[in-house]
């Protein structure tokens, strides 16, 4: 086994005194000092560009081995979060350690710990598909030995072993976003920083996607990922926070934040377009809260059917009606008065 990059560097004394002073949370494994050993902590981030606060002030920690999840909609601040974490973009204000690390100040020591998948891929076109991951592992000095038998297996991982002589720019978009995954793997980091890893995929190249992050956090990779799918954030996050504006709204795991923010059920009542903004009024008292879209009605509640019976029950006649369980988007409505997606 050659000496890998990311293992370079010792856990330093910053790390271990890090985690300790952090203050005490359920969450994160314990160290064997019982205090939760965090791989990231954040507090206060700010980043400024000139009058506007892109992050402004937020604070986190992530425990090593979790999917923590940055959701929020465009412009919340997530890309601009995953840039001061990977050490390409330099903090206005505020503290961030990556296992303990200064990434402004230890910029090349914090790259080596970390996996990057850009928002853009930023594949190189020209060259083959296995030559990509060559490549860029000799930006960090990995010997060929080394990679040869790594690209291999990276490409098995990213199901792309038969496109291995392809050209990048004749694969699918599914397939270059698994090959920039394959490719921030080369040097097998502990951290990996996934900014919108499925965005403008179909649903099949998603669940693939997902597929390979599920094996990774199974492998006790951190997996640090933004997205503005709420079913994305359900699905691979035991942790996140919903941000806003540079803000973050909530914190918590997908369940918690329904539990605390939202009721169980949610009753969906489409009127026609006409008739919905309307029609609130006869709805008064069912549930425990109403929301009015343009396109529907949705009742919060604890029992969706029985909410449904009550309608009924009031002579109203919906166009269409469903009940389905109360998801992240009902919680970052609640919180935002927003879609998520416009
Ligand atoms: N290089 C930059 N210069 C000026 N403003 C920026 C720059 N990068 C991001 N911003 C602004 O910061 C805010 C947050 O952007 P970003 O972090 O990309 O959000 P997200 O990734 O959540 O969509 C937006 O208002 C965006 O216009
Ligand atoms: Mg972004």
């Amino acid at each position: 086994m050659p000496e890998l990059a990311s293992k370079q560097t010792p856990p330093s004394e910053a790390s271990q005194k890090d985690a300790t002073q952090s203050r005490p949370s359920s969450a994160g494994s314990p160290s064997a000092t019982g205090a939760p050993q965090y791989v990231i902590t954040a507090e206060n981030l700010t980043k400024r560009y000139g009058d506007v606060a892109a992050v402004d002030g937020i604070s986190f920690s992530v425990p090593a081995g979790e999917a923590f999840g940055l959701l929020g909609p465009n412009g919340a601040g997530k890309s601009t979060t995953m840039k001061m974490i990977g050490g390409v973009s330099q903090r206005t204000s505020g503290n961030l350690t990556i296992m303990g690390l200064d990434p402004d100040q230890n910029g090349p020591e914090v790259r080596a710990h970390l996996g990057v998948v850009p928002q853009q891929d930023n594949l190189d076109e020209e060259l083959k598909v296995r030559d990509n991951l060559l490549v860029y592992g000799r930006y960090f000095g990995l010997p060929m030995s080394y990679l040869k038998p790594k690209a291999d297996e990276l490409l098995e991982f990213a199901q792309l072993t038969d496109k291995a002589k392809s050209k990048v720019d004749a694969l699918s978009g599914g397939m270059k976003r698994r090959l920039t995954i394959a490719r921030s793997l080369i040097n097998e980091p502990r951290i990996l920083l996934l900014d919108e890893p499925t965005t403008g995929l179909d649903p099949q190249a998603r669940h693939i996607l997902w597929d390979r992050l599920f094996r990774l956090k199974e492998q006790g990779v951190t997996l640090i990922l933004t997205t503005h799918y709420m079913d994305e954030a359900e699905q691979l996050c035991d942790r996140l926070i919903v941000v806003d504006k540079g803000k973050i709204m909530a914190e918590g795991s997908p369940a918690s934040l329904i539990r605390e923010y939202s009721t169980r059920e949610v009753l969906e009542l489409r009127f026609g377009s006409e008739r919905n903004a309307t029609v609130g009024a006869e709805l008064e008292g069912i549930g425990e809260r109403l929301e009015t879209l343009p396109d529907r009605v949705l009742i919060y509640a604890h029992d969706g059917e029985a909410a449904l019976e009550e309608v009924s029950a009031r002579g109203l006649r919906p166009v269409t009606s469903l009940v389905r369980r109360s998801s992240l988007e009902d919680v970052f409505l609640r919180l935002t008065g927003r879609s998520l997606v416009d």
